[in-house]
């Protein structure tokens, strides 16, 4: 934890960058922190959370960067052909820019055959498919694009197109009507309608041993963008740590650090930027009381953060959320003890837990880029 001489000059620092007021009296915001050392915090937003005046008071004091959890993805900006619906998305948009923070988007496509929208899985790319694909992708894109212009500052272009087990791109109807290409051709036409963005490629590509197919596959699609001049900024590392299908009961999947490094040299050495779009812990398997299991939760995260930040290329670290009882982790891993998962920096009571100040800690202790 900080001495208060520490506290004093981080809280001097943030009033002085006209950050929001901190956390608490002479707590500074996470985002302060972040800035000091040339970075941006922040945090995804659900359609609820902005009828929840606590949350948005955590995200006003906490952040400087917020993410739609879902608004601005296409089965509800673009429900049916033709139908674009942007009210969801301008909402979280509006609160950004009264708060004086920035907004990214996510994602202009979820190149999964689950997450496509029903009616493109369903779409009748008629006798030219490429062609057909073609349309659809740029009239979705450049419509999304255009409608936010520079009021929107980095685009998960494309999110997840890689196969975690065999590392392969996944296939959809729309690899199928173009091949390929169809995550260069998303790139071209994102640069051509918002060429202010970051444009990024987005996936959950981790530490853990079971990710080394999954990082290997993000690796050669990256080199491929490079290779066909697709202009691609940036790399979005989601960073969903913790527990997942495998890991036994009482413990976290156990990082591969040497390989997590190598992983990152690789991904900067070929010149993309790096963000953390989605961070949370998940701690289903971890055992022990609450205080037991956020220190938990605090140790792993730091030990992420300390790794992943010291890459002076990532500029942005968003949670996937603020609030423990609001992560979308609770309906997906539930635990077997049956209690919620503490996977975020703020408790049921909307007050910091261990991770906040993990979190804190990784920013101070960070390089400044
Ligand atoms: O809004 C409808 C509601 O009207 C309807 O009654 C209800 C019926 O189930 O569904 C609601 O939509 C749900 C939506 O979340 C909003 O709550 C969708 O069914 C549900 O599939 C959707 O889940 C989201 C999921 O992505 C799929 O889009 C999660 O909230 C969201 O946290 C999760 O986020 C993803 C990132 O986008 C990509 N990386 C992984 C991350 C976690 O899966």
């Amino acid at each position: 934890m900080w001495s208060r001489r520490q506290y004093l000059t981080l809280a001097l620092g943030a009033a002085a960058s006209g950050c929001a007021s901190p956390a608490g009296v002479g707590a500074p915001s996470l985002d302060s922190l972040a800035r000091a050392k040339g970075m941006r915090f922040g945090a995804a937003v659900g359609r609820r959370d902005l009828d929840d005046a606590r949350y948005c008071d955590v995200v006003r004091r906490e952040c400087g960067v917020v993410v739609a959890e879902n608004d601005h993805k296409w089965p509800v900006i673009h429900p049916a052909p033709g139908v674009y619906d942007f009210a969801p998305g301008d909402r979280l948009v509006a609160f950004a820019e009264r708060t004086g923070i920035r907004t990214r988007g996510h994602n202009l496509l979820w190149q999964h055959p689950r997450w496509l929208a029903p009616w493109v899985t369903a779409y009748d790319f008629g006798a030219n498919p490429r062609a057909s694909a073609e349309a659809l992708l740029r009239e979705h894109i450049a419509t999304i694009c255009q409608h936010y212009g520079t009021r929107i500052s980095s685009w998960d272009v494309i999110n997840e197109s890689i196969d975690e087990q065999t590392g392969v791109l996944r296939e959809t109807v729309l690899t199928r009507a173009m091949g390929p290409e169809v995550l260069d051709f998303c790139f071209h036409v994102a640069r051509e309608a918002a060429p202010h963005a970051q444009l990024v490629y987005n996936d959950y590509m981790g530490w853990e041993a079971g990710s080394a197919n999954h990082r290997a596959g993000v690796l050669r699609l990256l080199h491929d963008f490079k290779t066909r001049g697709a202009p691609v900024d940036a790399l979005g590392l989601q960073s969903h740590i913790g527990a997942n299908r495998g890991t036994p009961q009482g413990s976290f999947n156990p990082p591969q650090e040497r390989e997590w490094r190598a992983f990152l040299d690789e991904v900067t050495g070929m010149g993309f930027d790096l963000l953390i779009t989605e961070f949370d812990v998940n701690d289903r398997t971890i055992t022990g009381d609450i205080p037991q299991r956020d220190r938990a939760v605090a140790d792993y995260a730091r030990r992420y953060l300390d790794i992943t930040l010291s890459y002076t290329r990532v500029k942005e670290v968003l949670t996937w959320g603020v609030v423990n009882p609001k992560s979308w982790l609770q309906r997906f891993t539930p635990r077997e003890d049956g209690l919620p998962l503490r996977p975020l920096p703020f408790d049921e009571n909307y007050e910091p837990t261990p991770l906040h100040a993990a979190i804190a800690e990784a920013f101070e202790g960070a390089p400044v880029r």
